[in-house]
């Protein structure tokens, strides 16, 4: 936890005001009945049986919950299932394999792809003998670093199909960062692909997957997808096969989903935490699956009907749960987009909405806050009745952007979800259900029937209602991450330790949020409390981008905090000393923008460099960040009492505000 006392976290607390749910969606909702809470309460664990009977099981589980081994939680265990044997065949044995599964929006307008059930079924059977013909056993890791195109959930499902755990490593993420992701998790398979569109020209990936695959400390056999064809020319090297002549080798295929138990991975997910390294989560097959199935259809209120849209990308976990699994596990079709919302012109989710009649729309506050600026034009130029229900995701939404949404975007007839949520948790926790509770712009919402979320102290007591405390989950949840993959230690540390009592056998589990709760109970998730930066809803390790800093030639320290943003909520500001002999200069600060963005990738390139000759630390030698994020909003600075050069602050607040 950062030095955040519970006084700063107050000022992020937003003011209240409550909206009711339109009753033309309560008429139609999948769960309308407040008793819900309550039935979940006194059935708990057993409540969470009504997740798993969305799904189809091969042999049912004995037990809703073990927790002999706390943390180490197992659900549903001793049932076995196939993922993609739930979010494919079933559909297409109940005689729907002629209903979209994936309807595909490539970034150039004339360019689109449906896949039905039947043939997504087909090709990701394909891609399963192709995959295996290449040597991929069951719990072998396929890492999957590929952008916005139909065959990254097909190579998704074709893993979960002979159960080996995929790893998809976001396509904006840098060589360095694949490489580090396919040393940590061990894989020796790569999926990726020649390029992709952006902002209408073709951007290479395949230079980058290659630059990475230099950097990994094993052999690897890699498949390329060619998206771009002949707009960019590429060669496949040494154990590098085509996609297409691949599939091609298997068509006609049939891959027999393999069993797997409950518990058995079905993927890792590679997030920031407050060290250095990124952090492999892993989730498994039954308990993420009946999650994200069920709060699709809880939340979502996803529908074998409907046209849903997610706008987030695969890359992270928004897209996993609520693109892939949990849409497909309903057997609804589920949108996909290449592209950007400004490309070719800023009407263009609002043209997609309007042609394919979406009903749902789940997408982040960043987008809603890009969206206001740009002005009520725009959505205004299409036909969104289609529109049932709206979300949001990723970082705290502040009101006026909430109902900037509701009003321009839902008409006032969708209600908003806010979802609160983790990669870790695998799917939402906190967000009303939007049949049942009122919404209330800037919170999110009670905690989800069956969830235990709280606000507390540092010492972990509740904290009074209204007031700043801390988020916990004491309770544990089917979709929740069972480990850190190979390091259980480090899961312990980093989840566990803070708020437990283990001599009691109490685990809660702490998410690193801030948060305040109402006499009503409803949550407003403040952000968060430790080095973590959300930029875009991005989430990013201030310590991954100190030591890319502390990389560059001529930098000997830095420190990264995270800035107020009008659009991306948070923006990344690093502060750096240069070394004897270098000067903090126009060609330095490239070259640390070039060494974040080499290191992680441009989402995270900084808003501003600052070089100063020191930076403000405490008589104990550490960095006061606080004072810095200060310095970066132009806010009054906190105390500097303690600190023991406090000369520099003004020193750098006057770079800052030169800037
Ligand atoms: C933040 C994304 C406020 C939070 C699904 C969390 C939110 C982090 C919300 C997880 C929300 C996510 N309101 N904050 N509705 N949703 N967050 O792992 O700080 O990429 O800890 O998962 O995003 O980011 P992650």
């Amino acid at each position: 936890m950062s030095e955040e006392s519970e006084g700063e976290l107050e000022a992020r607390l937003p003011e209240g005001e409550s909206f009711e749910p339109p009753e033309s969606f309560v008429e139609q909702a999948n769960v309308t009945d407040e008793s819900i809470y309550e039935e979940f309460e006194e059935n708990w664990p057993d409540c969470w049986e009504r997740a798993a009977d969305l799904l189809d099981w091969e042999a049912s589980y004995d037990q809703v919950l073990e927790d002999g081994d706390a943390p180490f939680y197992e659900w549903f265990a001793d049932g076995t299932l196939n993922a993609s044997y739930n979010c494919l065949d079933r559909h297409v044995e109940d005689g729907r394999g002629d209903e979209a599964a994936i309807e595909w929006v490539g970034e150039p307008t004339d360019e689109t792809r449906t896949y039905t059930y039947q043939e997504l079924l087909d090709e990701v059977q394909e891609f399963a003998a192709a995959l295996r013909a290449l040597g991929v056993e069951e719990d072998d890791v396929v890492t999957l670093y590929m952008p916005m195109i139909p065959e990254l959930p097909v190579a998704m499902l074709a893993c979960a199909r002979i159960g080996a755990p995929h790893s998809v490593v976001f396509a904006g993420f840098s060589a360095d960062a694949l490489a580090t992701r396919m040393n940590s998790a061990d894989s020796e398979y790569l999926v990726t692909c020649d390029g992709y569109y952006r902002r209408g020209d073709p951007l290479n990936h395949k230079d980058k997957a290659d630059d990475g695959l230099g950097s990994v400390d094993h052999g690897v056999e890699t498949v390329v997808v060619d998206r771009l064809g002949d707009e960019l020319e590429h060669d496949l090297g040494d154990r590098q096969r085509g996609y297409d002549e691949l599939v091609g080798e298997h068509a006609g295929a049939t891959v027999d989903p393999v069993t797997r138990d409950a518990e058995d991975m079905l993927f890792l997910m590679y997030t920031s935490g407050t060290t250095g390294k990124p952090k492999g989560v892993k989730h498994t097959t039954g308990g993420y699956l009946s999650y994200v199935a069920w709060t699709s259809h809880a939340v979502l209120d996803v529908k074998p009907e409907d046209t849903y849209w997610c706008s987030a990308d695969i890359g992270w976990i928004t897209g996993h749960s609520y693109i892939v699994y949990g849409p497909l596990a309903l057997g609804t079709s589920t949108v996909m987009y290449e592209g950007t919302p400004d490309y070719p012109e800023k009407d263009r989710l609002w043209e997609i909405v309007d042609d394919y009649d979406v009903t749902q729309l789940y997408t982040a506050p960043t987008a809603i806050r890009a969206f206001m600026k740009w002005g009520e034009d725009y959505p205004a130029r299409h036909d969104l009745s289609s529109l049932r229900l709206l979300g949001t995701v990723g970082e705290p939404i502040n009101p006026r952007a909430w109902k900037w949404y509701y009003k321009h975007i839902g008409d006032e007839s969708c209600p908003v979800v806010d979802t609160w949520w983790q990669t870790e948790t695998g799917g939402m926790m906190i967000t009303t259900l939007p049949g049942v509770g009122d919404m209330k712009p800037g919170s999110a919402g009670p905690p989800l029937p069956g969830v235990s979320a709280n606000v507390v102290d540092t010492n972990g007591d509740d904290v009074e209602p209204g007031k700043a405390g801390y988020l916990t989950v004491d309770k544990p949840w089917p979709g929740m991450l069972r480990t850190l993959y190979h390091n259980d230690d480090r899961f312990i540390d980093e989840y566990w330790e803070e708020y437990s009592d283990e001599a009691a056998g109490e685990w809660v589990y702490f998410p690193e949020d801030g948060a305040k709760i109402d006499d009503d109970g409803y949550i407003t998730v403040l952000g968060r409390v430790d080095d973590v930066i959300n930029v875009s809803g991005h989430r990013l390790g201030t310590m991954e981008l100190e030591s890319a800093i502390v990389g560059v030639e001529g930098v000997a320290e830095a420190a990264v905090v995270g800035g107020d943003h009008d659009i991306k909520g948070e923006a990344v500001y690093a502060y750096a000393i240069t070394e004897d002999g270098y000067e903090g200069d126009d060609d330095l600060r490239e070259r640390v923008v070039e060494g974040v963005e080499d290191a992680i990738g441009p989402i995270a390139r900084p808003e501003a460099v600052i070089f100063s000759p020191e930076l403000p630390k405490t008589r104990s030698g550490k960095i006061m960040r606080r004072l810095l994020e200060d310095i970066a909003n132009g806010d009054e600075l906190g105390n500097t009492s303690t600190l023991r050069n406090p000369e520099v602050v003004d020193d750098i607040a006057g770079k800052v505000s030169d800037d």
